[in-house]
C-alpha cells in the first residue's frame, strides 16, 4: 500500500489529492503550511496501469494487440515510467456497454490505478468516460472512435491515441467524390463507431456533390450479412462505403466476394475492414481500398524499428491497434517524466501530456485542443498480407471536436 491517507474511502482521497495539487500552485510557497496537501506517494511507489479493453468476442485480437503495444514500449524503457516501476491490472470488458461502469469502477476503486487505458468499442467507452470523470482518473483511449469522448464530454483528463469515429470518415469521402462517385450506399454495425464513421463520411462527399442514397446496418456484433448484401445490389450505386473491423469485418469481406460483387461494386471503408485481419481474409481482401491513420509500406525509421521489434517480441506482425496501445504508453511517459513518476501531481501530468509530440510509428502527431490526435490519414491498398500505402488522402486531420469546451 503505498497511499498514506489510506483510511479515508478512495473518492475523498482523490478528490483531496487534486484540490490539495490545485491549491499548491495556486497559492505559492508562502500558503504551503496550510493546505493541508496529502504527502506524496512513497518513494519508489509504481505506477498502477488499468487495461480495460475486449480479451474476447469479436474485437479479442484489437484489445490484445493494444496491450502487446504497450507493453513493449514500457520494456523499451526498462519497464518504468517516470523512473517508477509500472504494474498492470486487467478486466476484460467483452465490447458490452452494460457492463462497463461496473468493470471501470473495479479497476478505478478497487484496483486503484492511476491511469485506466482502454477500449475499443465506443458503446463501452461511453461508460468508461463518465466513471473516469466522475472520479476523475486519467483516462488514455487507445482505440475506441466515441466522437463524444473528444467532444461534448471530452475533459482535462480524457485522452485519445487513437482517432476520433468521424476522421477516417471524413477521410474516405473526400477520396470517393474526388473519383467522381455520385450515387453511395453504406453499411455498418448498428452503434456509434458505425454510425459516426458513416456521418464522417458523408460530410466530406456530400460536400464534394454526392450523395448517401441509402443507409443500411446490422446489429452488432452480427455477421449476418447476406441479406443486406442483397439490398446494396439490388440498388445499384457506384461504390459502398462500410464500417466493419476485428472478426466481423473478417466475415463481410468474404461474404461479398463469395456474393459476386468484389468486381463488380466498389468497396471502401475505414481501414479497419482490413487492418489485422488479412490473413483471415485472404483472397478476399486483394485490392481493397480503405483509409486509416496507419499503413504497410511508412517510410519512417520510428516505424521501421517498431515493426521489427514487435515482430520479434510477439511472433506477430504488427497493426493499427497495437501503434495506438504503443502510443497509448509514449503519451503516458510524457506525464510521468514531467513528474518523475508522481501520478498525484495531475494538473502538471495533465500539462505534459497536452504538449506531447508523440514519435508514433504513423508518422508524429500533436493532440488537439479536446485531447485527439491530429494525424495524417492515408490511403490503402491490400497487397497480398499489406495495407499497403498510396498516398496521404488529408494531411493533418484534426477532429472538428463539436460540442467540446476546454
Ligand atoms: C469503435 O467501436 O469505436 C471501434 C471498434 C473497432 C474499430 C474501430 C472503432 O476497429
Amino acid at each position: 500500500m503505498h497511499r498514506n491517507a489510506s483510511r479515508r474511502p478512495p473518492r475523498v482521497r482523490r478528490l483531496s489529492l487534486w484540490l490539495g495539487t490545485a491549491a499548491l500552485l495556486a497559492a505559492g510557497t508562502g500558503a504551503v503550511a496550510q493546505t493541508a496537501a496529502p504527502a506524496a506517494p512513497a518513494l519508489g511507489a509504481k505506477i498502477k496501469v488499468g487495461f480495460m479493453l475486449p480479451y474476447t468476442g469479436t474485437y479479442a485480437a484489437l484489445g490484445t494487440a493494444i496491450e502487446n503495444g504497450f507493453r513493449m514500449y514500457v520494456q523499451q524503457q526498462g519497464g518504468k515510467l517516470g523512473g517508477r516501476d509500472v504494474e498492470y491490472f486487467k478486466v476484460d470488458d467483452e465490447s458490452d456497454p452494460a457492463k462497463a461502469p461496473e468493470n471501470a469502477t473495479k479497476l478505478i476503486k478497487r484496483d486503484q490505478v492511476d491511469v485506466v487505458v482502454g477500449t475499443v468499442h465506443s458503446g463501452v467507452q461511453m461508460g468508461i468516460v463518465k466513471v473516469a470523470k466522475e472520479n476523475n482518473t486519467l483516462l488514455i483511449i487507445p482505440n475506441a472512435g466515441a466522437d463524444e469522448a473528444t467532444g461534448p464530454l471530452c475533459g482535462p483528463n480524457i485522452f485519445r491515441s487513437s482517432f476520433s469515429n468521424w476522421q477516417p470518415g471524413y477521410a474516405m469521402g473526400h477520396v470517393v467524390a474526388e473519383r467522381g462517385m455520385k450515387k453511395v450506399v453504406t453499411l455498418t454495425w448498428k452503434y456509434a463507431a458505425g454510425e459516426q464513421s458513416v456521418k464522417g463520411f458523408k460530410e466530406a462527399f456530400e460536400a464534394k456533390g454526392g450523395k448517401v442514397v441509402k443507409e443500411l446496418s446490422v446489429p452488432f456484433p452480427n455477421v449476418e450479412f447476406q441479406a443486406l448484401i442483397t439490398e446494396v445490389a439490388s440498388l445499384k450505386p457506384d461504390a459502398v462505403f462500410v464500417f466493419f473491423a476485428g472478426g466481423g469485418a473478417v466475415k463481410f469481406v468474404k461474404d461479398w466476394q463469395a456474393a459476386g460483387l468484389k468486381d463488380k461494386i466498389p468497396l471502401y471503408g475505414s481501414g479497419f475492414l482490413t487492418d489485422g485481419t488479412l490473413e483471415a481474409q485472404g483472397a478476399a481482401a486483394q485490392g481493397l481500398e480503405t483509409t486509416l491513420h496507419y499503413a504497410d509500406g511508412l517510410t519512417n525509421p520510428r516505424d521501421k524499428a517498431f515493426r521489427l521489434d514487435y515482430a520479434k517480441q510477439y511472433k506477430l506482425q504488427p497493426d493499427v491497434y497495437a501503434v495506438q496501445g504503443f502510443d497509448a504508453a509514449q503519451l503516458l511517459a510524457a506525464g510521468a517524466n514531467a513528474v518523475k513518476g508522481d501520478m498525484t501531481r495531475k494538473p502538471e501530468v495533465i500539462k505534459a501530456m497536452e504538449a506531447a509530440k508523440v514519435d508514433s510509428p504513423r508518422g508524429a502527431f500533436t493532440l488537439s485542443k479536446a485531447h485527439n490526435p491530429v494525424q495524417d490519414f492515408y490511403l490503402r491498398k491490400v497487397d497480398g498480407r499489406e495495407n499497403k500505402v498510396s498516398t496521404v488522402a488529408v494531411k493533418a486531420l484534426a477532429d472538428p471536436a463539436r460540442g467540446c469546451r476546454l
